[in-house]
């Protein structure tokens, strides 16, 4: 195969710089698929790759890249044809293995999803992570009970950001009519609502005097947040309510007393999209491109490839809005 670009990481004299290179197959990392990448997204990890003692990328030089779909060029597992479209996310992609980042990739087969029917290379990417970690955590809140009644009452956390927006907008979807949406600044109060909140709560607002056992407020709460603020909200989960946990945008720590656990038999469910199996994966990505199919409704843009360096840098600044896509090669 000729040489073809990737966005390179690199480690100079023990600074980490990045640009987009011509390079070839040698590269990348060990794989029995080749994949020609159309698209890739934008994540708060991959921001985090490109930089020094950002805990991502361990060994230089590294191709970032956590999400991408495209079209098997190569194949030696015969479950994949060549030509066939799928998609890849998680694993060790774009942290010790090289990643989307590239116009072609190269990953073991064990990896791959086929791309639903219903659903398109971009919208793939414009779920990316955050779309599939929204999707996993509605799927364990569900199995745990919330699907069976759709007045039961939800909290969301985080509700404006990556994953919290995307759970509103499939929680909507699928019919819940009792969302409620915690949010920090009071411009969020109107976005929230329209990504599909039914109430909306501003955090200041919100009364944590309470702190072994509060009223039953919620019955299942999505928590992208984690930290101080579902330490301060599992006493308001009602009996036998489920908790699901993706995230630690608000701190690692998580400070509970046992009892909504003995008292009142509440679930914490870990949400982990990275090495989850590749059952749960593709009931959860065929729900997404079907009956949870929100993808025409999200807000994002996409940038070229050569934009790629730009959007990482404004992701490290805080100057960068919404969700991004990449286009990796011309469809
Ligand atoms: N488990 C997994 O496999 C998995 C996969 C993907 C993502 N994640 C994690 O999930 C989390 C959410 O990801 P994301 O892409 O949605 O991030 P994001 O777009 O940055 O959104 C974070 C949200 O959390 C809110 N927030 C941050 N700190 C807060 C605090 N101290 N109190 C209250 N709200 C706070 C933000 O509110 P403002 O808008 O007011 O700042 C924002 O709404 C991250 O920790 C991410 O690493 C985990």
């Amino acid at each position: 195969m000729n040489e073809f670009k990737a966005l390179v990481v690199r480690e100079n004299e023990s600074k980490i710089t990045h640009q987009i290179e011509q390079i070839n197959e040698d590269m990348l990392s060990e794989g029995n698929v080749l994949i020609k990448v159309m698209y890739s997204s934008v994540n708060y990890k991959d921001m985090l790759a490109v930089q020094a003692k950002g805990g991502v990328v361990r060994n230089y030089p590294m191709i970032p890249g956590i999400d991408l779909s495209g079209e098997i060029v190569k194949s030696e597992d015969p479950k994949f044809s060549v030509g066939q479209k799928v998609l890849v996310t998680g694993y060790k992609m774009g942290m010790t293995k090289t990643g989307g980042f590239s116009e072609y990739a190269k990953v073991p087969s064990s990896w791959v999803i086929p791309l639903p029917d219903k659903l398109t290379l971009k919208n793939a990417m414009v779920y990316g992570t955050a779309g599939f970690t929204a999707a996993l955590s509605i799927n364990e809140l569900e199995k745990n009970g919330m699907k069976d009644n759709l007045n039961s009452r939800i909290l969301v956390t985080g509700a404006t950001g990556g994953v919290g927006s995307i759970s509103l907008q499939i929680l909507s979807k699928i019919g819940y009519t009792n969302i409620t949406a915690i949010v920090r600044k009071t411009k969020q109060i109107e976005v929230a609502k329209k990504l599909g909140a039914n109430n909306v709560i501003l955090l200041e607002d919100f009364d944590f005097s309470k702190k072994l056992l509060a009223e039953e407020k919620f019955d299942y709460i999505l928590d992208t947040v984690g930290g101080e603020l579902i330490s301060k909200l599992l006493p308001y989960v009602s009996y036998q309510g489920s908790v699901s946990l993706c995230g630690n945008a608000g701190g690692n720590k998580l400070d509970t007393t046992v009892l909504p656990f003995i008292l009142r038999g509440i679930n914490l469910l870990g949400i982990d999209s990275v090495n989850v199996s590749n059952e749960i994966r593709l009931s959860v990505w065929n729900k997404l491109s079907d009956d949870w199919d929100v993808a025409d409704s999200l807000l994002f843009n996409e940038v070229s490839f050569n934009e790629l360096s730009d959007t990482l840098n404004s992701l490290k600044e805080g100057k960068h809005l919404g969700r991004s896509i990449v286009r990796i090669n011309e469809v």
